[in-house]
């Protein structure tokens, strides 16, 4: 982070990884990017994050391909956080930052709300829609640029902060550009939850972080920020929206951090050996998986994957699951369909292509979503067909939940 020195100690090591969402035409295969995935914890500000941090425009660039309102979900639950910032905050001045195809930023008007969103092909959706729109990514030298004598009230950012390697730039960059009694509110994928998941397929490289709270609080009270609301999400396989303001803003702490805060400290996510356990539970569960498909495979019947997601991107390279194993992965997304998932190289269709009747088994790669695929999916339920899933354990299922800590 920065330039401040860190003590970070290394804890997993999910081997050598492809950019998650760079889908690959048939044919192209030779110019793909891979680096080594390490994750660490630094010992001062308990902050996880992967050793060696991508660069960013390696995964974010005019080809991506990650669409928020490609689920129903998604579009639902920042209808209803949007309606509920504007009712409790009453902002003037609103900000995204990584605003994707402008799900949450279409419920506020036009005037006086504005986009920063560095992929090129969904920063022309809010353009399009008539919002004043940045294509860049989020910097001090783009807050500089952008602020006007009227700075924001609210400052929103979901599944994005983590995105972000340098947090000590991005905090002061927020800091500069809130209003005195403004809010920030981000949400990301949590760290406890993720741990008590067993989900380390959470860890990919636009997942350069995983926040706890408390590494939170710590890294963003350097920034001159403090936290006085924290709620649990269930999307993104649980998630953390922080609250936060400038140090001794109007708002109250309402002690929701306090408990967070407390609940934290008795799951250990200070200490490096709650992380060394995980890693351990992370290879067990890599064997389990390899040998539940092999089984399955050779008691001749057919497996696909459910969701070309960043997620099943980590799991099959780090498991070392290629197409000899997963026929092929069926996803919504357009931009993904006829391309060859990243580093293992297994073939993406349309749902209507490869969700039929012939499919025994399909990977829960967007385990998530569960409940919306089971209500889409009964008719393969009912058929007696099995969906298979490595959260929190490795096993098979037909739509009962998953887990719910
Ligand atoms: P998500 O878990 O948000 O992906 P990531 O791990 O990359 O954050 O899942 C979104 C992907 O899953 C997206 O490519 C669309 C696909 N998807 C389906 O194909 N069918 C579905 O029913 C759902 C909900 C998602």
């Amino acid at each position: 982070m920065g330039t401040t020195a860190r003590r970070v100690e290394k804890f997993l090591d999910l081997g050598k990884q492809p950019i998650a969402n760079a889908f690959v035409s048939p044919g192209k295969c030779q110019d793909e990017y891979f680096y080594d995935l390490e994750v660490g914890l630094d010992t001062e500000t308990k902050l996880v994050s992967h050793m060696n941090c991508v660069d960013p425009p390696l995964m974010f660039n005019d080809s991506y391909v990650y669409y928020t309102s490609g689920s129903k979900t998604m579009v639902q639950h920042f209808k209803d956080i949007a309606g509920y910032l504007k009712e409790k905050f009453q902002p003037r001045r609103v900000l995204e930052i990584g605003s994707n195809d402008g799900t949450f930023l279409k419920n506020f008007p036009l005037e006086n709300t504005v986009a920063v969103e560095p992929c090129g092909n969904f920063a022309n959706y809010t353009r399009e829609m008539g919002y004043e729109t940045h294509t860049e990514f989020w910097t001090q030298d783009l807050a500089v640029k952008i602020a006007t004598a009227d700075r924001f009230d609210l400052i929103y950012s979901a599944n994005c902060m983590c995105h972000i390697p340098d947090l000590e730039d991005t905090f002061s960059a927020i800091y500069y550009s809130l209003s005195d009694k403004g809010v920030f509110v981000f949400e990301d994928p949590s760290l406890a939850e993720m741990l008590e998941r067993n989900s380390y397929d959470q860890i990919y490289d636009e997942h350069a972080h995983i926040f706890s709270v408390t590494a939170l609080k710590n890294v963003l009270e350097k920034a001159g920020l403090e936290i006085f609301s924290v709620d649990k999400t269930q999307v993104h396989g649980g998630s953390n929206r922080v609250y936060v303001q400038k140090k001794g803003g109007p708002q109250y702490e309402d002690g929701s951090l306090e408990i967070e805060l407390e609940q934290e400290k008795l799951a250990k996510l200070d200490k490096v050996t709650t992380y060394k356990k995980f890693a351990k539970r992370v290879e067990k569960s890599k064997i389990a998986l390899v040998e539940l498909l092999h089984d399955i495979k050779d008691g001749g019947n057919k497996i696909i994957s459910y969701g070309a997601t960043s997620k099943s991107t980590s799991v099959f390279n780090y498991c070392e699951i290629g197409p000899d194993l997963i026929d092929y992965i069926t996803d919504t997304t357009p931009d993904k369909q006829g391309k060859l998932s990243p580093g293992v190289h297994i073939p993406v269709v349309s749902p209507e292509e490869g969700f039929d009747d012939s499919v025994d088994y399909a990977f829960l790669g967007a385990w998530n979503y569960l409940e919306e695929i089971t209500k889409k999916e009964s008719d393969f339920i009912r058929r007696g067909g099995q969906f298979i899933t490595h959260v929190p354990e490795v096993r098979t299922l037909r739509g009962e939940p998953i887990c719910q800590p």
